[in-house]
């Protein structure tokens, strides 16, 4: 018999599950929403291959997710107006009418903007995630539920993350990419080994991510980089505008989540002063860290 000491009342357990659901609605995490088949280990894809649909127009944890994925994407429409006024610019040209973009990055509420906008340019897209954690649920389920070809879910398997990317990356009858849009180079990778005619066809590749360009660059060395590349990681608006911004707030969040701690007082050593350096030193003293520096040169 337990001592009443460990007992829960039933209105504490009411208030933790209270704190619990505004934690994952706060943190973005979808936890809360998670449907029974992530607690299982089910992977959507093995449902779908399962049903008979190996191609499914799209593969996504829970697409009944979509209406709190929608007030994320909605939410970072506004804190986007560079992105929307070009939106609301060219939507009438639809400049990117014959584009068909193979799409790997991160799938947030951000990344839902942009290829809202790019579909609104006229571009038709399929996209799948980067990185098999990161993917926000809801956002990816309100995507689909729009009917963008979406193939994502935080958690997937080895095996699902290249699956998803496949079925973007994958020609068939309606359905002939002519661009990529990678963030880690995977999608321009797969595309290159599975389907080397179709990387032929590819007019031009957009990389974001030190790893990828640093694989491009070797492709490139080694004379199979037959199309166009171009390095978005090394543009001005990332480095002195990604890099210092976003790390100063993302570093504390991933901070924060990961030890639970209170970071007053705390000691802290940032290793290398550029921009993603200075903008670390910034928030955690703004937090009331002791900040150190160790650096090899101090960037302008
Ligand atoms: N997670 C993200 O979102 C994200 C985004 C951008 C960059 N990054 C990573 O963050 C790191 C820094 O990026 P950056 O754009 O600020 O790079 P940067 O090249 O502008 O700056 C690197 C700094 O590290 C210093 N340095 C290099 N070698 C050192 C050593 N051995 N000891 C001490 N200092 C050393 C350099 O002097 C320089 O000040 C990179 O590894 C980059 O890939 C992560």
């Amino acid at each position: 018999m337990p001592s009443t000491g460990i007992l829960k009342h039933p209105m504490e357990q009411e208030v933790n599950a209270s704190l619990k659901k505004r934690h994952s609605i706060i943190s973005g995490r979808s936890d809360f929403w998670s449907s029974s088949d992530e607690d299982e280990g089910v992977q959507p894809h093995e449902k779908a291959i399962a049903a008979g649909q190996p191609n499914p127009p799209y593969c996504v944890r829970n697409i009944e997710q979509h209406e709190l994925g929608r007030r994320e994407i909605q939410i970072a429409e506004q804190e986007m107006p560079g992105i929307m006024a070009l939106r609301a610019r060219a939507k009438d040209d639809k400049p990117l009418k014959d584009a068909k973009i193979v799409g790997c990055t991160h799938i947030n509420a951000q990344t839902a903007v942009l290829i809202e906008t790019l579909a609104a340019l006229g571009a038709t897209v399929r996209w799948a995630a980067c990185n098999i954690y990161s993917t926000q649920n809801e956002v990816a389920a309100a995507l689909a539920h729009a009917g963008f070809a979406i193939f994502a879910w935080r958690g997937e398997s080895e095996e699902a993350f290249w699956w998803c990317i496949d079925q973007c990356a994958a020609p068939s009858a309606g359905w002939q990419p002519n661009m990529i849009l990678d963030d880690g180079g995977d999608a321009t990778h797969l595309m290159l080994k599975k389907h080397a005619a179709t990387f032929k066809q590819i007019k031009g590749i957009v990389e974001e991510s030190v790893t990828g360009v640093h694989r491009l660059y070797q492709l490139s060395k080694a004379g199979k980089l037959c199309v166009p590349a171009m390095n978005v990681n090394d543009s001005v608006t990332k480095t002195k505008f990604d890099n210092l911004y976003s790390c100063r707030e993302s570093i504390i969040d991933a901070l924060k989540r990961s030890t639970d701690l209170m970071f007053g007082g705390k000691q802290s050593v940032v290793c290398g002063y550029g921009e993603v350096g200075k903008g670390c030193c910034q928030a955690l003293k703004a937090l009331g860290c002791v900040v150190s520096l160790v650096t090899a040169h101090i960037n302008k």
